[in-house]
């Protein structure tokens, strides 16, 4: 695992095409997120990280980008992404565990994600509420998670990137 690299762009963008990819071969939602992600100022080189089996082959990718809880600085996590034929091999969680580790080493406070509790529990991930961090949609329920950092983690409303508010 390391860090995106200029030219990683269009593998990052094929496993994320592949991990989303419905039954009706739209291109996902996520493909697009993730370009005006790219554009967006949240977009923080250090935290767009790659799993590769083999030199030039990306299995997998993590991005977290500048979010706010209130006018505090915090992280959003997503998308993370492995392809089907790579999936429940350890990757995505070598990915969660990459970006976490990052995001402790550059003493960020709180990072934030939307998802599913089973999987991203075993990170630390908590429902938000219960480190009275606020959804930016109430309806997210407790699909919207907080793992808490060191020091004192604001507390507030959750605001994403711009990019994902325009979903
Ligand atoms: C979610 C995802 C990143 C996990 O990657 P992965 O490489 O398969 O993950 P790992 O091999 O590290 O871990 C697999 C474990 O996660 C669990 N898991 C994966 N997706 C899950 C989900 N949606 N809900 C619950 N558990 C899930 C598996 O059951 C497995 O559990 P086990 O270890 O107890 O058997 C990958 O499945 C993926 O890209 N999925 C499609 C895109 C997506 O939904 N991304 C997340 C939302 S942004």
């Amino acid at each position: 695992m390391r860090r995106e690299r200029p030219g990683d762009a269009p593998c990052v963008r094929a496993v994320v095409a592949a991990a989303f990819a419905g039954d009706d071969g739209a291109e996902p939602i996520e493909v697009g997120l993730l370009d005006r992600l790219r554009d967006d100022g949240g977009w923080l080189p250090a935290f767009s990280l790659v799993a590769g089996e083999v030199v030039g082959e990306v299995v997998g990718h993590v991005v977290a980008t500048r979010g706010h809880v209130g006018e505090q600085p915090a992280l959003g996590v997503g998308p993370v992404a492995v392809p089907p034929d790579h999936q429940r091999r350890g990757v995505g969680s070598a990915l969660m565990h990459g970006v976490l580790a990052a995001a402790e080493a550059r003493e960020e406070s709180l990072v934030a994600l939307l998802g599913e509790p089973a999987f991203y529990g075993r990170f630390g991930f908590r429902p938000a509420a219960e480190h009275g961090v606020e959804a930016p949609d109430a309806a997210w329920g407790r699909f919207f998670q907080v793992r808490a950092l060191a020091g004192d983690p604001p507390r507030g409303r959750f605001r994403y990137a711009a990019p994902f508010v325009e979903l």
